[in-house]
């Protein structure tokens, strides 16, 4: 059983690297081989949106300029993943993003059937309480494209640069994810641990409000519902018939590629000549190009 950890964090020997070992030690307690990585230290180039991926067939185009594909791959070979990110300005560092924004080649060649229900735990520290509304956003995203199964998500408070090494609780809970993970490895029982959400699926608290201002809508998972307020509580009412459907099952994925992405490639095709000549207007006004920021700076 191997149980790979992910660092999202420039810092070394910071808070998210010591949690992520930490989790990694239980994880070792109960019989996993472990590995560790930092995805800092490597190269992930910016998504250059031009869709080959999706609609050349060849791939990734940058894929054999990056690190990507090996980092995406190192996730395929593993069985249960611990993630770890700081919180960083209610989300998370720019590396997940940028990670994630390239897994748009997921819609041409999906991960193995293998990564379904794999089971994954995200830990989060984190400084400033009531400034971390977005921080599982990313991570959920992330391991939810992949098809993976969140059974944790620790989102833990610490005052200080590294002072995690020195918190009994901030360890002991990262322990227990890493113990947590590897065990839902060896039972195949990955029901959620964590602390319960709102969201059935990603078991986040991020409610958003159609226009309608009647529909409520899980902005990650895509199920919607109604509110009610019984003795003061607010409730979210889920259509239990969404639940499966959520943007990430495998249902969705089949729908959302069948009939929304793939469409949209006879489309461009059928347009290209023709944007082609409308936006020569813009090739020739204000052309972009780069100039030497602060160049007083540079010498
Ligand atoms: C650029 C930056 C932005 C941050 N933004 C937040 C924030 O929005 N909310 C919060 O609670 N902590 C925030 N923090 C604090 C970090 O989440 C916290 O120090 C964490 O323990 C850092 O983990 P690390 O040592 O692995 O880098 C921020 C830190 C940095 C450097």
């Amino acid at each position: 059983m191997k149980i790979l950890g992910i660092v999202a964090s420039h810092r070394r020997l910071g808070n998210t690297e010591i949690l992520v070992k930490e989790a990694l030690m239980g994880a070792e307690e109960q019989g996993a081989e472990v590995e560790i990585m930092r995805w800092t230290n490597y190269e992930i180039l910016p998504c250059d949106g031009l869709a080959t991926c999706l609609f050349g067939g060849t791939g990734c185009a940058l894929r054999d300029r990056d690190d990507h594909d090996y980092l995406l791959h190192k996730i395929y070979d593993c069985d249960g993943l611990i993630f770890g990110a700081p919180c960083y300005l209610l989300e998370v560092p720019a590396i997940v993003r940028r990670f994630i924004d390239r897994l748009f080649v997921l819609m041409g060649s999906p991960p193995p059937p293998s990564m379904r229900g794999k089971p994954a735990a995200i830990i989060i520290p984190y400084a400033t309480r009531g400034w971390t509304t977005y921080a599982f956003l990313q991570p959920n995203l992330l391991l939810q494209e992949l098809g993976m199964e969140v059974i944790d998500r620790a989102l833990i408070h610490i005052q200080a640069m590294s002072e995690s090494a020195a918190d009994q609780k901030a360890l002991e809970r990262a322990h227990n994810v890493g113990s947590e993970v590897a065990n839902a490895v060896k039972t195949g029982d990955t029901t959620y641990k964590g602390e319960p959400g709102v969201c059935p699926v990603c078991h986040d608290r991020n409610i958003h409000i159609f226009k309608d201002n009647k529909t409520v809508e899980c902005g990650l998972c895509g199920i919607r519902g109604t509110l009610s307020i019984k003795n003061g509580e607010i409730k979210v009412n889920f259509d239990k018939e969404q639940i499966p459907w959520y943007r990430f099952s495998r249902e969705n994925m089949y729908r959302h590629f069948t009939y929304e992405i793939k469409p949209s490639k006879d489309y461009f095709m059928r347009n290209w000549a023709m944007l082609k000549e409308k936006r020569r207007k813009y090739r020739e006004y204000l052309t972009i190009e780069r100039e030497p920021a602060m160049p007083e700076r540079r010498g």
